[in-house]
Order: structure tokens, then C-alpha cells, then sequence
């Protein structure tokens, strides 16, 4: 009979040694949830695609904020679904806009209780659905988007939001945006910089979420999931520009780079488990092949444990219930 000396598994002999052993652990404070705004009155509309996420009206929205701020979340992330849509986005820089709208709502809403937080991006109001501006051949013009992005972060500013979510992948994104927010005297609203965001096939559930249809694809703009080098130094880059956080987009394929990136980085990582990673573990657990509470508190875990200071996700609610109902783990 050989007889280790070495035993690990003698830390995971109880509950209560696994507890004290563990090397990390969640909090609904480091949990944002995405949501999204359409136009018009009354019930939230659900999405197909992302079983339990609804579109929601500025009065549902009310009502959901209300509730995430009782459940401790640290924050929301908010998305427009506006009805009209044409080739520069003017939606995303009408004041009236439906985001805009939002943001004043729901900022008014919750008061302190919970970071209000913006998505700044062309996508949701271009016809064409790309991030930014087309040049006449076609392609996404950096330069004039750069524009967009700057009048766009000064509307978000006026409308409340504390934390302008730069989801674009434009060169120059966050100093062009830094710079007009300072200009303007908006030096306390902060920067969330989507640094290494992959041109990824897990966004797709987005798409329905925010009704738009993408004509070609977004690889002459985001990472090339090929690559992990280039996710550190467009974090450093970021950085360099002034975000006051950068993040790793999507989470769960993409946590070599999140490791990498945290190890760098001087100020927070946070990380986006997005539309797709939802479906998936929704969609497995509908057909009751994985257990859906422990695969949803994995997937997060992992995130954390990679490196991730917060974590953007649609389950943020329900798993912050789940932490306060049961504080340890
Ligand atoms: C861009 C943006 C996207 C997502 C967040 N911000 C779409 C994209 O880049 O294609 C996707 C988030 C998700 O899939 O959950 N405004």
C-alpha cells in the first residue's frame, strides 16, 4: 500500500474547511446587469433567444432597477432598442432618445443606490448596424465615428450616466471620448473601456435582443479570437487613453486574455459574460442536461477567479439572491 504524504484532499474533507480554503468567492456588489429599453408603453416584451431577458419599457425597467438595487447589484448596464434607425445612429445623440430617456429615468429612480452605467456605441441606432459610420466604400470610418462617439458621451453625461460603457472598438475611442467629456467639464464620469472585445459568434443572442440586423460582419473592427497578445496591449492602449476600467469580451472563451489582462493591469478588469454564454447554459438546462443553478455559479466563478474585479451578466439578480440567501461558498 503506498501512503501519500501529500494529501490535498484533506482541505476538502467538510463544508466548513471547503469554505475557509476557497480562493474565491462572489458578492452581488461585483455584478452589473445588462438591460435593455425599448420605445413605447407598458409591459416588457421577452426574447426569444434569451429565455428570462425582456426588452423593457422605461416604466418595467422602473420596476426591475428597483428590484436589482434590493438585491445589491453593483450597477447596470444599459442598452436602447430605439424604433427608428438610420445610417449614423441619430437616435444615440437625441437627448429624447429612448437610452438618454432611460438613463434620466432610472437614474432618478435609484438615486445612489446602484451605478447607472451606458452602453456608448452606433450599433443599436444604425440601419446598417454596425458600431460606427460608414465611408462610402463601406467600410467603418474610425475618424468620423470618434466624432459620434464624443457628442454621444457628453448626451449620456447630461442624461446621468456615471460610467459610459465604450463597446465600439474604434482606434482612439477613449481619448477622443475622455477629451470631450473634460472639455465639457464631465471629469467625474468615468470611462468603462471594452478593450479586448472579440469579434465573437456568442453575441448573436444580442442581436434579437436589440432588433438589429448586422450587414456584413464586425472583423475589420473587433479582435480576431485568434489572438491573445493583442488583447493585453489594446487593454494597455485603453489604459494609456485614460479608461478608468477595461474589460474582456465575452467571458468564458476569452479567460486566457482576462488573466493576462488583470495580471497588467494597474486599475479594475472587469469582464462581459454575454448574450450567447446565457443562451447556452439556458438552453441545456431547459433540456435538463446540466444543473442550472451550479453551471450559472461556475461560469461566473471562473470569470472571477481568472481575474475579473467585476462581472457583467444577465443573471446579476438572481445570483446575487442566491449569494445573500446563502453568504458562503
Ligand atoms: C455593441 C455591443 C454588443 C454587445 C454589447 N455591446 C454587440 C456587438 O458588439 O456585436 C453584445 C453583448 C451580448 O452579446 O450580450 N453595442
Amino acid at each position: 500500500m503506498i501512503n501519500p504524504v501529500i494529501r490535498p484532499r484533506r482541505l476538502r474533507t467538510t463544508p466548513a474547511l471547503r469554505r475557509l480554503a476557497s480562493e474565491t468567492r462572489l458578492h452581488p456588489s461585483e455584478l452589473v446587469l445588462p438591460m435593455f429599453v425599448r420605445e413605447g408603453t407598458g409591459a416588457a416584451v421577452p426574447i426569444q433567444s434569451m429565455p428570462g431577458v425582456v426588452q423593457h419599457t422605461v416604466d418595467s425597467a422602473r420596476r426591475a432597477v428597483a428590484r436589482a438595487a434590493e438585491a445589491g447589484i453593483g450597477g447596470i448596464m444599459l442598452f436602447g432598442v430605439p424604433d427608428l434607425r438610420d445610417a449614423v445612429g441619430t437616435g444615440a445623440t437625441d437627448p429624447d432618445g429612448i437610452l438618454n430617456v432611460a438613463t434620466r429615468a432610472l437614474v432618478a429612480e435609484v438615486g445612489d443606490a446602484l451605478v447607472v452605467q451606458t452602453d456608448l456605441c452606433l450599433d443599436e441606432f444604425t440601419d446598417h448596424g454596425h458600431c460606427g459610420v460608414l465611408s462610402v466604400d463601406g467600410t467603418v470610418d474610425n475618424d468620423t465615428t470618434l466624432e459620434r462617439y464624443r457628442e454621444m458621451a457628453l448626451v449620456q453625461a447630461a442624461s446621468g450616466s456615471q460610467l459610459l460603457g465604450l463597446s465600439g472598438m474604434m482606434d482612439g475611442q477613449v481619448a477622443a471620448v475622455r477629451e470631450a467629456l473634460d472639455q465639457s467639464g464631465y471629469v467625474d464620469t468615468a470611462v468603462l473601456a471594452y478593450s479586448a472585445k472579440y469579434a465573437s459568434a456568442f453575441y448573436g443572442p444580442f442581436r434579437d435582443a436589440v432588433e438589429s440586423t448586422l450587414v456584413g460582419d464586425r472583423r475589420s473592427y473587433q479582435l480576431d479570437p485568434a489572438n491573445r497578445r493583442e488583447g493585453v496591449r489594446e487593454a494597455l492602449l485603453d489604459i494609456s487613453e485614460g479608461a478608468d476600467i477595461v474589460m474582456v469580451k465575452p467571458a468564458g472563451s476569452y479567460l486566457d486574455v482576462l488573466a493576462d489582462v488583470s495580471a497588467v493591469s494597474d486599475i479594475p478588469v472587469w469582464a462581459y459574460q454575454v448574450s450567447g454564454e446565457y443562451a447556452m447554459i439556458e438552453a441545456a438546462a431547459a433540456h435538463g442536461w446540466i444543473d442550472r443553478r451550479r453551471a450559472i455559479e461556475e461560469s461566473v466563478l471562473s470569470i472571477r477567479r481568472a481575474g475579473a474585479d467585476a462581472v457583467l451578466t444577465y443573471w446579476a439578480v438572481e445570483l446575487a439572491d442566491w449569494l445573500t440567501e446563502r453568504p458562503t461558498r
